[in-house]
């Protein structure tokens, strides 16, 4: 008797892929709950450095985090691929924007700010290259913030943005292995807050090597690694209120 195969494995894996969908929308819709929380914990960390310079590289909608910042100096940049306007104060790339800054090509009031909140394109490389220009320009007393550090499925964490995925429009890239990358290169201070897709935090002026997290930890940067040791290769720490979080800085 002849078994039908292909039939049983297509019920399967359209059982599979359901599934699938299904857990990237309970995780986005849990994620998606807990949003907006990102300039809440930048206007905190602003209140802690004395000159509140801010500096947003990835901004699309300015409704969305830069004009709800409290700082006395903000500028944005941003190429402009996912706006039809784009009002950023510097209309270009993030590597653009560094060469210039580091060149004194830019008209710029300042060249060096309290608090970097890096949101631009959400690719461990490109992130990495955004962390390491940060710090150069950071206050010795900022903050470098990166927003979508702790991606809840792997889909969410696929490398292309485009490739069809059940987690449909929702996207956190691989900034996770750049903030990972970061902590085992560095003795700076790094944490994640469990709000808003992760919201990993650089503190600039805090340096211990016990911050430094062991590169034998996840050495192959495998998302099922970080999955199963989130608190660990993050560093993350729960939702806290406001006056509690400048209480932990
Ligand atoms: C997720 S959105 C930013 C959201 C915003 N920061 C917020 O909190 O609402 C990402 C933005 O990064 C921009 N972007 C993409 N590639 C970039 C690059 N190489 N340099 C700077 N910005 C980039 C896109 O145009 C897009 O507007």
């Amino acid at each position: 008797m002849k078994i039908p195969f292909t039939k049983y494995a297509i019920k399967g894996y359209n059982a599979r892929l359901e599934q699938q969908f299904d857990e990237c929308r309970v995780a986005s819709e849990a994620m998606q709950r807990r949003s907006h929380a990102r300039f809440h914990i930048i206007n905190a960390l602003l209140q802690n450095t004395q000159q509140k310079r801010y500096l947003e590289i990835g901004v699309r909608n300015l409704e969305d985090n830069f004009n709800r910042i409290n700082a006395d100096f903000k500028v944005c940049v941003d190429p402009g691929y996912e706006a039809a306007i784009n009002h950023a104060t510097f209309p270009m790339t993030s590597d653009e924007f560094f060469d210039q800054l580091h060149n004194d090509q830019l008209d710029i009031e300042h060249n060096r700010f309290d608090v970097i909140f890096l949101d631009g394109l959400h690719l461990a490389d490109q992130l990495y290259r955004d962390i390491q220009n940060a710090l150069q320009v950071v206050a010795d007393t900022g903050f470098v913030v990166l927003h979508d550090c702790n991606p809840p499925t792997l889909h969410h964490a696929r490398e292309n943005f485009r490739e069809q995925s059940p987690a449909a429009g929702f996207w956190n890239g691989t900034c996770w292995k750049a903030y990972q990358r970061i902590r085992t290169e560095t003795d700076k201070r790094c944490f994640v807050v469990d709000v808003d897709w992760g919201v990993g935090v650089i503190v600039n002026h805090d340096e211990d090597p016990a911050y430094r997290l062991p590169a034998t930890v996840n050495p192959f940067y495998e998302f099922h690694v970080l999955d199963a040791n989130r608190r660990e290769i993050l560093n993350l720490v729960e939702p806290m209120d406001v006056s509690e979080l400048r209480e932990n800085l």
